[in-house]
């Protein structure tokens, strides 16, 4: 049995640095370093929608942004395949199925799922579809066979799920779905980038991302006014770099090579961090150097999405390509399942 790799995005929005620290990075060199069998990344607008059924335009409109994000940033559709998950029927139809072998009182206990109840005041009147989603998902990963799922730590609840529901329809009806394993993030900046205000996340409504579509401008005013430490108030005070937001994302996308290109007055970040706490280095110069290190990978991945933005309909052929691909994969597992489940009638 091959290694599958499969993870996806809600096509909310633009994809911004946190998500570019958190997975896209990652898939990127996944896909280069080869060592897998398939590799899928999916844009989750059946998900999306369990929140957002009232604003269809809002999802379609970020399929094409999300792709783009995904071709600027380096994924490959000859190396991973990009499908959309409303157009394999398969998923709903496996979802269908896995409902029998879960409660409505372990979904309840799903920790992410609360959260996300408590964020949209849902309380009494969540939406159904909502409610089932981890469902769902463990039918994206299963349908694909996928042993490899990277994502942050929020997601670990789905993967339990799913592992629940693998064990469950296995011992039920047969060996035919597999086991996955969540791959998490490699460090603590990259599970959770604070917004360019300080605040734990980085999250569109708000308002302190950075997008990968930013223009090199708004970058620059975004890190011009981002949050460091409100006790250096003036250069020769000592400073402090934690919980300030400019060297945590140093930590986060800077290298010895960019100190030495850009800033060659100091070795590494370890020198920076020393002079910044001993006071007598102005937060000025350390947000033009974040900026010279964030619109290093940036400069080329504007001009990779002005490139495949010329031409959305192959953006869109691309992904058509690709779901049609997913689809062949999804008709096998699915003919498995009707088989292991007796339900194929006319077989
Ligand atoms: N829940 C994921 C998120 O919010 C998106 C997602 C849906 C996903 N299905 C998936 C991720 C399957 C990995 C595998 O980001």
């Amino acid at each position: 049995m091959g290694k599958v790799i499969l993870t996806g995005d809600r096509p909310t929005g633009k994809l911004h640095l946190g998500h570019y620290v958190g997975s896209l990075r990652r898939r990127v060199q996944l896909q280069d370093a080869g060592d897998y069998d398939k590799m899928f990344v999916f844009m989750a607008d059946v998900q999306a929608l369990t929140d957002n059924a009232d604003n269809p335009e809002k999802i379609r409109r970020s399929i094409v942004d999300v792709a783009l994000d995904y071709l600027a940033a380096g994924l490959d559709p000859e190396k991973c395949t990009i499908f959309i998950q409303s157009q394999i029927p398969e998923l709903t139809e496996l979802t269908t199925y896995l409902m029998n072998l879960i409660t409505v009182s372990r979904v309840q206990r799903n920790p992410t799922v609360k959260t996300e109840i408590k964020m949209r005041n849902f309380e009494a009147n969540i939406p159904l579809g909502f409610f089932c989603y981890p469902v769902s998902q463990a039918a994206d990963i299963t349908l694909f066979k996928a042993t490899t799922v990277p994502v942050g730590e929020d997601q670990e609840p789905m993967l339990e799920v799913t592992r629940e529901l693998v064990r469950r329809f296995n011992a039920t009806y047969g060996e035919v779905l597999v086991e996955p394993n969540i791959m998490l993030p490699e460090n603590a900046t990259a599970r959770r980038l604070p917004g360019t205000d300080g605040k734990e996340k980085m999250s569109k409504s708000l308002g302190n991302c950075i997008y990968l579509s930013d223009s090199a401008d708004d970058v620059w005013q975004k890190v011009r006014s981002m949050f460091t430490d409100p006790d250096h108030l003036r250069v020769d005070d000592p400073g402090k770099v934690e919980g300030n937001a400019v060297f945590t994302y140093l930590d986060a996308f800077s290298s010895d090579q960019d100190f030495a290109d850009f800033w060659p007055e100091y070795k590494n970040l370890d020198e920076l961090r020393d002079h910044y706490r001993r006071g007598g280095l102005g937060d000025m110069k350390c947000k033009k150097f974040l900026y010279q290190v964030l619109n290093r990978f940036l400069e080329p991945m504007r001009l990779r999405r002005e490139e495949f933005g010329k031409d959305i309909p192959e953006v869109m052929n691309i992904l058509r390509k690709g779901t049609d691909k997913a689809r062949e994969t999804a008709a096998e597992t699915m003919a498995e399942v009707r088989r292991a489940m007796q339900i194929n009638y006319f077989e």
